[in-house]
């Protein structure tokens, strides 16, 4: 037998929410809440805050979702416009029918593994609020030590405008950091695709930052050659997944980021090879290169930015103490 068959489906949990619905029941008024008893068809019962957020959280966890309570609470703060830890505060809190109903929407989505930042719609990225879609990937946690770096370097370019070009700039979470970061900078964000750059300009005017931020459909730097343009800063998050490798990815992230977000060609490392060697000539004197790569190809990428010349100033860890960033400089 498939023991997959044996999970709960979205139909069991809408039903087995609906065992709980209220009737006629006041938002926030415990005391006044009826009950209906699934044991018992004559009691009314409450759906509370707590119930949602466990029932929820075991269909999530039998659709092999991680974290499964911490997804259930924030797509339930976000159907209640709460802030999660408040949440605590309301576990006697009874849903409204609507709330109800809309949870229980949102919660079969993401037990199809849809990920729960493209349910809501938004995700934090340096503070900024970053619109997401099936267009762009989903920005990371480690995306932000990347951009940190890049704006801290940016910081020690006095003299002048500090330029900086975000190459693959997907959701523009790296561009719209360095731009809000370092408010003297101006940046070009490049992408291949023309939908990631709608949604890109769409969160650099959410974020105030659109006037400084230049967005150029381009394959690598094609759109750059006439005329000459250079950096200070050349930042990128390309694509590094070796294409053989996606199938064996999360469902969040092979079904719902963008192929092109994700394939690096045969071993991951394609675009590498082309910022290794393209990228010196659209950096200023004493400009640096930042790029994030995958788990366990540091040191091949190394060796692709040393047999271009390049100098590897350092190789940093994330949050996971797992090598993520490279650092490097032409001589000039
Ligand atoms: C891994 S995503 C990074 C998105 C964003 N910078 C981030 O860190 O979340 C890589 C991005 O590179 C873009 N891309 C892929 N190939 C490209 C190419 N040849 N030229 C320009 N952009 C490319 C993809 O469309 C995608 O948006």
């Amino acid at each position: 037998m498939n023991p997959a068959s044996l999970l709960p489906t979205p139909c069991s949990l809408l039903l087995s929410l609906r065992a709980l619905r209220v009737l006629r029941v006041r938002p926030f008024d415990s005391a006044e809440k009826s009950f209906r008893d699934p044991a018992s068809a004559n009691t009314l019962r409450a759906v509370t805050v707590l119930e949602c957020i466990q029932k929820s959280a075991d269909f999530l966890q039998k659709k092999g979702v991680d974290s499964p309570r911490l997804q259930a609470e924030l797509l339930l703060a976000h159907v209640l416009k709460l802030q999660r830890m408040k949440l605590y505060l309301n576990f006697e809190r009874v849903l409204a029918d609507a709330e109800t109903d809309q949870l229980r929407e949102l919660i079969k989505r993401r037990g199809a593994r849809e990920p729960l930042q493209h349910i809501v719609g938004t995700t934090s990225f340096c503070g900024l609020e970053i619109a997401v879609n099936r267009h762009v990937l989903v920005p990371r946690p480690e995306t932000e030590l990347l951009a940190e770096k890049g704006w801290q370097f940016l910081k020690t370019r006095t003299e002048g405008i500090p330029a900086a070009l975000d190459l693959g700039t997907g959701s523009g979470c790296i561009a719209i950091a360095l731009a809000s970061k370092c408010p003297t900078s101006k940046i070009i964000a490049i992408d291949i695709s023309p939908d990631a750059l709608e949604t890109a300009k769409t969160n650099a005017e959410r974020n105030q930052v659109s006037e400084r931020i230049e967005f150029l459909q381009s394959d690598g730097f094609a759109a750059l050659k006439e005329p000459q343009r250079s950096f200070d800063l050349i930042i990128s998050n390309p694509p590094y997944i070796a294409s053989e490798e996606i199938n064996t990815l999360d469902p969040e992230v092979r079904d719902f980021d963008p192929r092109s977000a994700l394939d690096g060609g045969p071993d991951g490392l394609d675009f590498y090879r082309m910022l290794a060697s393209q990228s010196g000539a659209f950096l200023n004197p004493g400009g640096h290169l930042m790029v994030e790569f995958g788990d366990g190809q540091a040191d091949a990428i190394k060796t692709i930015f040393e047999s271009q010349k390049w100098v590897v100033e350092g190789i940093y860890e994330d949050y996971t103490q797992r090598q993520r960033i490279l650092v490097a400089q032409i001589p000039s």
